[in-house]
């Protein structure tokens, strides 16, 4: 799609994303969508004014998305969606087109391997993540390594809704390129990014000290973030 056919009415989200797309269809998407939480006046929601990492979107708006626009006939989709929003996730997963076939279980792990509970939840202390796992199209099975590939990953927490990179081997061992991340933080090779932190980003707020682009720290500014990480951060589930 050229630029100048994209329908202006749209919402802006969506002219970007048909923008950066233009005619290409992608055969494997990954999403990590600004989801919007109930309480948004507690801490846990993203877009809390005291902690202001980022905008959100309402349930309307991700739907919207023209996702199913830019996939590939026969795709798979990967979506991110935290536990207190998994009925969300599931009308995420279909309003983009796509039929629910399983999951992918994030563990949260300290350094010893243990279960990290430095997160929050108003229930349960989340120590896991879904990712929900679609298909379209007929014969959408997963590659051979998805077939022997188990549902889980155990890694340490990064910054506020950072995920863990070892996702990324794992999509693209068993699911078909060209592969497109929506709501990226950061540019990543062999992928196309959008989102509004795709092309640069580097967490403003004071988290723990092996978050995402920690190679641009001193180690006084680590340990500093550090102190800061036990008593500011919490997790947005
Ligand atoms: C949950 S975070 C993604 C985290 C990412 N997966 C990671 O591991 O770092 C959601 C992202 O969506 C972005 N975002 C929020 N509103 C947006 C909008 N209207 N259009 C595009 N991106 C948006 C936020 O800035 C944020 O980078």
């Amino acid at each position: 799609m050229s630029h100048s056919s994209i329908d202006t009415a749209l919402p802006q989200a969506a002219q970007d994303l048909l923008e950066l797309c233009g005619d290409r269809k992608f055969s494997t998407i990954l999403a990590d969508p600004p989801w919007q939480f109930q309480n948004r006046t507690g801490k846990v929601a993203p877009e809390h004014r005291r902690l202001s990492r980022y905008g959100t979107m309402n349930l309307a708006e991700i739907m919207s998305l023209p996702v199913e626009q830019v996939s590939a006939d026969r795709a798979h989709l990967y979506l991110w969606v935290p536990n207190a929003l998994l009925p969300e996730g599931i009308k995420v997963l279909e309003a983009w087109g796509f039929a629910y076939k399983s999951n992918l279980v994030w563990h949260k792990i300290r350094k010893d391997g243990g279960p990290d509970g430095r997160g929050v939840g108003f229930y349960f202390r989340n120590v896991t993540e879904l990712v929900l796992f679609g298909v379209r199209g007929k014969d959408i099975r997963t590659l051979q390594p998805g077939r022997t590939q188990v549902n889980y990953l155990a890694t340490r927490k990064r910054e506020h809704s950072r995920k863990p990179d070892e996702l990324y081997d794992i999509v693209e061992s068993c699911s078909p390129g060209p592969f497109l991340e929506l709501f990226a933080r950061g540019p990543r090779k062999d992928w196309t990014v959008w989102g509004n932190q795709a092309e640069a980003y580097y967490p403003d707020w004071p988290t723990y000290s092996n978050h995402s682009q920690a190679r641009h720290n001193t180690n006084a500014e680590a340990e500093q973030a550090e102190i800061f990480a036990t008593t500011a951060t919490t997790s947005a589930q």
